[in-house]
């Protein structure tokens, strides 16, 4: 009996039926790209689906860290979110082509690769692991930071390096014969400031937002990698939404990503002054020689991987710089 007067009163209207949890889940802080990507996303989704879906944005690894939240999502924990290529190792051998060292020159190189045609088909080749990759969101290119100034590659060797997960990092690092450790993004600053590891890799605004420039003192200027994420959710979840909603959550992932890449382009030149700024971190920069010698060291990474990533992907990376 309750239920059909539940049933007349939804179809009558007279009871609103419970808008659709989102819960867009991610690691860094929310003055970040990605931090405001979400936050963007959450502000359009409130105005445009208003009562019919709610957005509830998780920084700073509150809810799933790195290391548990592809899981998370596949598990329906959490329906939205943008890890760094660099995580999605155990599902493609293909998007590692991003953890290459030395393969774009700048984040332009980057931009056209990933909307040409083979990194737009890349973005489909999750989804025989139920997830689906919206759209690419930049953060920028890499910087190593350490306990001693790194000028050449043998300042690095025999010191340990935090790195994301995945075996492309690992190598770059064994090539300069350091030592990788792979550790989650929330464990950085305590293993940085604690000396338990001497280094690691990222882009200008998560050293800035993470606070890494206060307990290292060296940043080497070495643009030697990308730092980019992928915006995915649960297939069964975006699969089972009425198109309307679907439609109108695409609209909005794809401005909050432009929005989000411009804050980016911002991020990186901003937060890079602001750690300058702050005495604590003295920039180390690299002359053309200089940098020669780590692009001979860590470019033989391309070969070791290049059977698994696949060659024309490689080369249409490459092609990517022109
Ligand atoms: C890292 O683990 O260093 C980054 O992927 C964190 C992030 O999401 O930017």
């Amino acid at each position: 009996m309750k239920k059909t007067l539940l049933a007349l009163a939804l179809c009558s209207g007279l009871v609103q039926a419970a808008p659709i949890e989102l819960k867009f889940s991610h690691v860094v802080a929310e003055n970040t790209p990605k931090g405001q990507m979400a936050t963007h996303f959450k502000t359009l989704v409130d105005e445009r689906l208003k009562g019919e879906v709610e957005v509830k944005v998780y920084p700073n690894s509150q809810l799933f860290g790195d290391g548990k939240e592809l899981e998370a999502m596949l598990l329906g924990d959490v329906q939205m979110i943008a890890p760094s290529l660099s995580k999605f190792q155990k599902y493609t051998d293909k998007l590692q082509i991003f953890d290459l060292p030395f393969l774009f020159n700048d984040m332009a190189a980057v931009d056209r690769f990933q909307q040409g045609p083979q990194g737009q088909a890349m973005l489909g080749s999750l989804e025989q692991y139920g997830l689906i990759g919206l759209g690419y969101l930049h953060n920028g290119m890499k910087q190593l930071s350490a306990s001693n100034p790194l000028k050449v590659p043998t300042d690095a060797k025999g010191r340990k390096f935090r790195i994301q997960t995945s075996d492309v990092l690992a190598a770059q690092f064994d090539k300069i014969g350091a030592v990788p450790v792979k550790k989650p993004f929330a464990e950085v600053f305590t293993l940085l400031q604690t000396r338990a590891i001497d280094g690691q890799e990222n882009t200008w605004s998560n050293i800035y937002s993470q606070k890494f420039y206060e307990v290292q003192p060296y940043i080497t200027e070495s643009n030697h990698g990308v730092l980019d994420y992928l915006v995915v959710v649960n297939a069964e979840f975006w699969n089972g939404l009425p198109e309307g909603v679907r439609s109108e959550l695409k609209r909005a992932v794809e401005e909050s990503v432009t929005y989000g890449n411009q804050v980016a382009a911002r991020k990186d030149k901003e937060d890079k002054a602001a750690i300058l700024a702050s005495g604590k971190s003295q920039l180390v920069t690299l002359t053309d020689a200089e940098r020669g010698q780590w692009v001979a060291a860590m470019k033989p990474v391309w070969q070791q991987f290049e059977g698994a990533i696949g060659k024309d992907l490689i080369d249409a990376a490459v092609a990517a710089n022109q």
